[in-house]
């Protein structure tokens, strides 16, 4: 196992990034195995990019846990902002350039002001810190968007939700819509305590009877995918947002059964997908005039943002654009959500089957 798969790693089930044996296994094995991924019946939507950049205020900031704080967000004349849907997201503009997406996880549609919330991680890229120490109430934030990767499909009868930590945040207006519309659901919300399980009260006043509450420090131990995926059948849709090692265990369950293979699965990352079938290549940065060499298991973005922490980027998953580089030469192998025409790469994703990209970057 080489040194960069547990640099690059993302952070585990609930957002940390300690080194904890279990998640050394489980990430391991995601690494390992990314390759089924490939195999799954599930394929991710692709996304639309949206161009609107919106200023708005922050009308209020409330710590929802010691390390998760709740912004939210208003036009500053009054006005309202543009319409959304439950998993909707914005993409956040910060000062220092960087690019952060956060999910809507206000009330459902509500146009009067948008509510984000944000985990701190202090080992993580920066941006969660600075989304943390750079709004005050009265401030202005810039923001694109929303928009949507991550819906509720419209004939849904049996729904489950599996919740990891921060993951809550798209899932809550999920859960109201669920409500609202009379689908036979359930969620399941894991989390290291209840403490530090963000908006946990709005999720139960959702319907306390339809939502288990599975904490670390109760129950002395992870939740497992059995525990995870309790009372899920083949016609269940499920939907999951958390850590990838929760999503990829998740979706390594449900498609080890042939029966489940009919129902749909549907999730949201917080964190580049392993890299599935890579191999290593050159990438030359023709206008900073530097040489990456990028490994087999590591996205160019990655190596990129070694050299340049400023390096443009957001989703990190391949479907908003930020990333998006002019190829000067070189075969891209293109593995985008979004449009990404001759001549252009997403360097989150995309990679070159070999041999020399050179990026005008
Ligand atoms: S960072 Fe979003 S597409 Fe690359």
């Amino acid at each position: 196992m080489s040194q960069e798969i547990w640099t690059s790693r993302p952070a585990d089930l609930y957002g940390r990034r300690k080194h904890d044996r279990f998640f050394n296994m489980l990430w391991g094995a995601v690494t390992v195995f990314g390759g089924i991924s490939g195999l799954s019946r599930w394929k991710p939507s692709r996304v639309a990019p949206v161009s609107r950049t919106i200023s708005a205020v922050v009308t209020k900031r409330e710590m929802l846990t010691p390390d998760v704080v709740a912004l939210t967000l208003a036009d500053p004349d009054g006005g309202l902002l543009p319409s959304w849907t439950p998993g909707g997201h914005i993409d956040v503009q910060l000062p220092s350039g960087r690019r952060r997406q956060y999910s809507l996880c206000g009330v459902p549609g509500r146009r009067t002001d948008y509510r984000i919330a944000v985990r701190r991680l202090d080992d993580g890229g920066g941006g969660s810190v600075e989304m943390h120490e750079s709004y005050a109430v009265g401030d202005t934030l810039v923001f694109e968007g929303p928009r949507n990767a991550f819906y509720l499909g419209t004939d849904e009868g049996d729904v489950l939700f599996v919740i990891g930590g921060i993951g809550v945040t798209p899932m809550l207006p999920m859960l109201r819509e669920a409500a609202q519309r009379g689908i036979n659901w359930r969620a399941v919300y894991a989390g290291r305590s209840r403490t530090d399980m963000p908006l946990l009260d709005e999720v139960l006043a959702v319907d306390p009877d339809r939502v288990t509450v599975w904490a670390d420090d109760e129950q002395g131990r992870f939740a497992g995918t059995d525990e995870l995926l309790a009372g899920a059948g083949p016609d269940t849709a499920v939907y999951v947002c958390g850590p990838t090692a929760m999503l990829e265990s998740v979706r390594i369950t449900r498609d080890q059964h042939a029966e489940n293979k009919k129902a749909p699965l549907h999730y949201e990352r917080f964190s580049p997908p392993p890299v599935v079938d890579g191999v290593p290549f050159e990438l030359e940065l023709a206008r900073s005039r530097r040489l990456l060499l990028i490994p087999a298991d590591r996205s160019a973005l990655d190596v990129m943002l070694d050299v340049d922490p400023t390096t443009a980027c957001s989703c990190r998953q391949g479907f908003c654009g930020t990333c998006k580089v002019k190829v000067v030469s070189g075969d891209v192998d293109r593995r985008g959500r979004t449009a990404e025409g001759d001549g252009e790469m997403l360097v989150c994703v995309s990679r070159a089957t070999g041999g020399r990209i050179v990026i005008d970057a």
